[in-house]
C-alpha cells in the first residue's frame, strides 16, 4: 500500500509492503553516495541489504539508546560525510527505530543545507509514529529534541517483517503510540485493540495510525495547533521520562502512563484492560515533585500552567489547560 503525505512542496510517499527492504531501490534512489545510519541493537542486516543496493554505500553504525541523539554522534557523522566528499545530490538513509530517525534526519537537514532524507523504520514506534511528520532533532544539555528541524524525508519505507527480531516489550511501547491514535482519532482502531490479537492485526494497525498521523501533519505540519494532540500522554510521560534512569521506562511505557490521568473515568475503564493486555504499565513509583517540576519545565509550558490534550470519548479529544495543584492530582492516579 501506499500513502502519500500531500504537503505544499515536500509531499512524499510511504510505501508499506512486508518484504520491501530488500526492493527498496525501487523506491529510493540509490545510484549516488547513501549514508546509511543505523544502530548497534539493529540486525545488522537490514543495513547491509540497503548497501547493497546502493551504488556508494557508507553504514555507520551508532550506539543503540538515547544516548546517541546527541551533538558528539551527530557531528561524527557529518564528518563522515565530509571526508567521504557526500555533496548535495547524494543522500542519507535511516535503518533503526526513532533515535536513528531523528538523529539521521536532522544530519540529512544540515548537512550541505539540506540533502535526500529517507527513512527504513525498524520498531513499531517509528513505523506509526516517529519516521513521518518530519520532526528531526538530538537531545542538548539534557533536553529532549532541543536542537532539530522540520525536515520531511523523501520517501519512507515500512516493512513489518523487520518488527520479527523486535523485542516484545519494544512491541508494546510502539502500541502505546498506535492507541494514542486510536484514543484521540479512531474508535474503530481502539476497538481493534480490545477485541483482537494484535498479532495478528499488525499490519492494519500500522495502516490505520500512519493514516491519522499523515492527516494531522498535512493540516498543521509545524505543529502550530492540530498537531499538538499527538502529544496526548505526552506531558506527564515525559515528566516521568525525565527520571527515566531511575525507571528503565521506554518512551511508549512512559506514554502510556501519561494518557491514564487524561482520560474520563468512562475511558479509562476500557483503557486500563487495554494497557494489561499489552503488557504496558498503569501504575509507577516516582517523585511527584520532580516529575511535577520536569513537567512544568516541558517546552509546552506557559508560566504555571500546562496544556494538555484530554480524551472524554473515544475517538476525540480535547485541549485543557490544568496548573500545577490539577496536574499533581493527576500523577496521583498513577501511584
Ligand atoms: N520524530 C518524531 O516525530 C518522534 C516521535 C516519537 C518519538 N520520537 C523519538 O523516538 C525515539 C524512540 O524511538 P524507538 O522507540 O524506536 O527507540 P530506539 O530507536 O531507541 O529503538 C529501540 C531499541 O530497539 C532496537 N531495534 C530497533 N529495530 C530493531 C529490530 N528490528 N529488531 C531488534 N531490535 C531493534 C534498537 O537498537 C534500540 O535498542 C526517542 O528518541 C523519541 O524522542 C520521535
Amino acid at each position: 500500500m501506499i500513502l502519500t503525505v500531500n504537503l505544499q512542496n515536500t509531499s512524499y510517499d510511504i510505501i508499506i509492503e512486508r518484504g520491501i527492504l530488500k526492493q527498496a531501490d525501487r523506491y529510493l534512489n540509490l545510484r549516488r553516495r547513501v549514508l546509511i545510519v543505523t544502530d548497534s541493537g539493529v540486525p545488522e542486516e537490514y543495513a547491509k541489504t540497503i548497501a547493497s543496493l546502493s551504488q556508494a554505500a557508507t553504514i555507520v553504525t551508532v550506539e543503540q539508546g538515547e544516548e546517541s541523539k546527541s551533538l558528539a554522534t551527530y557531528e561524527s557523522l557529518l564528518k563522515t560525510m565530509l571526508e567521504q566528499n557526500f555533496t548535495r545530490k547524494d543522500c542519507v538513509v535511516a535503518v533503526g527505530g526513532g533515535v536513528v530517525g531523528d538523529l539521521a534526519g536532522f544530519t540529512a537537514a544540515s548537512y550541505m543545507r539540506g540533502v535526500d532524507f529517507y527513512n527504513v523504520p525498524t520498531t513499531l514506534l517509528s513505523q506509526v509514529d516517529s519516521s513521518i511528520g518530519g520532526k528531526t532533532a538530538v537531545n542538548f544539555c539534557g533536553i529532549k529534541n532541543i536542537v532539530g528541524a522540520f525536515y520531511q524525508p523523501k520517501c519512507v519505507l515500512i516493512d513489518p517483517d523487520l518488527l520479527k527480531t523486535l523485542p516484545k516489550r519494544q512491541l508494546a511501547s510502539g502500541l502505546a503510540e498506535a492507541l494514542k491514535m486510536s484514543l484521540t482519532f479512531d474508535a474503530d482502531l481502539f476497538r481493534i485493540f480490545e477485541e483482537e490479537s494484535v498479532e495478528e492485526q499488525l499490519d492494519t494497525i500500522i495502516t490505520k495510525s500512519l493514516m491519522i498521523k499523515k492527516s494531522v501533519v498535512e493540516q498543521d505540519e509545524k505543529e502550530s495547533g492540530l498537531r499538538r494532540v499527538l502529544n496526548f500522554g505526552h506531558t506527564i510521560g515525559h515528566g516521568i521520562e525525565s527520571e527515566e534512569k531511575l525507571h528503565g521506562l521506554y518512551h511508549g511505557e512512559c506514554v502510556a502512563l501519561g494518557m491514564i490521568p487524561m482520560c474520563s473515568p468512562e475511558v479509562k475503564c476500557r483503557l486500563i484492560p487495554v494497557l494489561e493486555k499489552l503488557s504496558l504499565p498503569t501504575k509507577v513509583t516516582f517523585d511527584p515533585e520532580k516529575t511535577l517540576a520536569a513537567m512544568l519545565h516541558d517546552k509546552k509550558a506557559e508560566q504555571n500552567t500546562v496544556t494538555v490534550v484530554t480524551v472524554g470519548a473515544i475517538g476525540s479529544f480535547q485541549m485543557q489547560k490544568l496548573d500545577k495543584e490539577a496536574l499533581r492530582c493527576c500523577l496521583d492516579i498513577l501511584r
